[in-house]
């Protein structure tokens, strides 16, 4: 499940002289490709074709989906191949929806660089890209062949990339209460602590495999997993420009806030409101918005593609380990919090 390098070394191998795959292409980004790729044996000692992608969202496009097709088509990849996704969740998401699409679907194994994609991204099977700006809508339910995991991979991240997975790892936490929020609680384990790292990855995909398992293509419970990402996505939109404010500050604000609303709504206790606030700060930097964002904001989140009837359709907490989902809110409520916390940043809540 989470692994170290010569583990994952020794999968490939297996896999490769089980299926023997005439073709074999391992698609990178610019980072995988510096600080992954040589640390596995594939980069030495097995003949295959390097695709080259860049980092983050902007491999994930229609354009590079048409000239990956084309090179596998070139390379005369079939379905007898394998694919090799080595990267953060951008590219297994890219390489994901290529290898589902290409001859109706060939093999891809999926090997993730980042905490955010082991936790989360590689697991449940949700291939995509964007369109117009629009992420992930176009897409497949698809699962890879197999998902390998490398614990070692953690020590090539930096602090923003280990944050932006740890948000990830809160909401689990949040949503399934238990060992995970033990862990969770203790906070995050120092890097070179490998162990501690298997033990809480493998956590949170138990996790996230069992909301999978009864809900694979997200008509029920596996909307909880979007805890955190309405206000979450609101935050990351507004801050686009804003390099410092990443996936996980922004989903771990989202977080924060939406347990404010869930207070405000009579949903969520004070306590897990507490516990939230706490687990979120001072370890994640506070964001918000300012009046001129509300207007932006609210559209934004009227047009989720969550949302049902016109209405944002949101996950909430009751307590740590107890959360719903499907919790309507009309634009006008959405409006006014947004409005009344403006500029707020952080207060305190009475
Ligand atoms: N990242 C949320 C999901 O996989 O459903």
């Amino acid at each position: 499940m989470i692994v170290r390098t010569e583990t994952i070394d020794q999968r490939i191998k297996t896999y490769i002289s089980q299926y023997q795959p005439d073709k074999i292409v391992v698609v990178v980004s610019e980072t995988s490709e510096a600080l992954c790729l040589p640390i596995l044996q594939i980069y030495k000692k097995t003949d295959h074709i390097v695709y080259h992608l860049p980092d983050g969202d902007r491999a994930k496009s229609i354009g590079f989906c048409e000239d990956f097709w084309e090179s596998l088509l070139r390379e005369n990849v079939t379905r007898q191949s394998l694919i090799i996704a080595l990267g953060g969740g951008a590219i297994l998401d890219f390489t994901g929806f290529c290898a589902a699409t290409y001859m109706r679907g060939i093999p891809c194994i999926y090997i993730p660089t980042t905490l955010l994609s082991m936790v989360d991204g590689s697991e449940g099977g949700k291939t995509g890209i964007n369109l117009y700006g629009t992420k992930n809508v176009i897409g497949t339910f698809t699962d890879p062949v197999a998902i390998m995991r490398n614990a070692d991979f953690l020590q090539t991240l930096s602090a923003g990339e280990l944050l932006s997975g740890w948000a990830e790892v809160i909401k689990h936490a949040l949503l399934t209460g238990g060992i995970l929020m033990e862990m969770v609680a203790k906070g995050m384990p120092e890097i070179s602590d490998i162990d501690a790292w298997i033990d809480l990855i493998r956590e949170n995909i138990i996790f996230k495999k069992g909301i999978v398992a009864a809900d694979f293509k997200e008509k029920g419970q596996r909307k909880l997993l979007n805890l955190g990402h309405t206000i979450g996505h609101g935050i990351e939109a507004i801050h686009f420009e804003d390099s410092e404010i990443n996936h996980g500050i922004a989903i771990a604000n989202g977080l924060y806030w939406e347990s404010l609303l869930g207070y405000e709504m009579g949903y969520t206790t004070k306590e897990t409101f507490d516990t939230v606030d706490q687990l979120v700060f001072p370890r994640f930097p506070k964001v918000g918005w300012n009046e001129s964002d509300v207007e932006p904001m609210t559209n934004l989140l009227m047009h989720d593609k969550k949302n049902y009837n016109g209405k944002i359709q949101l996950s909430l907490l009751k307590t740590v380990g107890d959360a719903a989902y499907d919790i309507e809110i009309s634009e006008s409520d959405i409006n006014a919090f947004l409005t009344k916390y403006a500029t707020a940043l952080h207060e305190p809540i009475d």
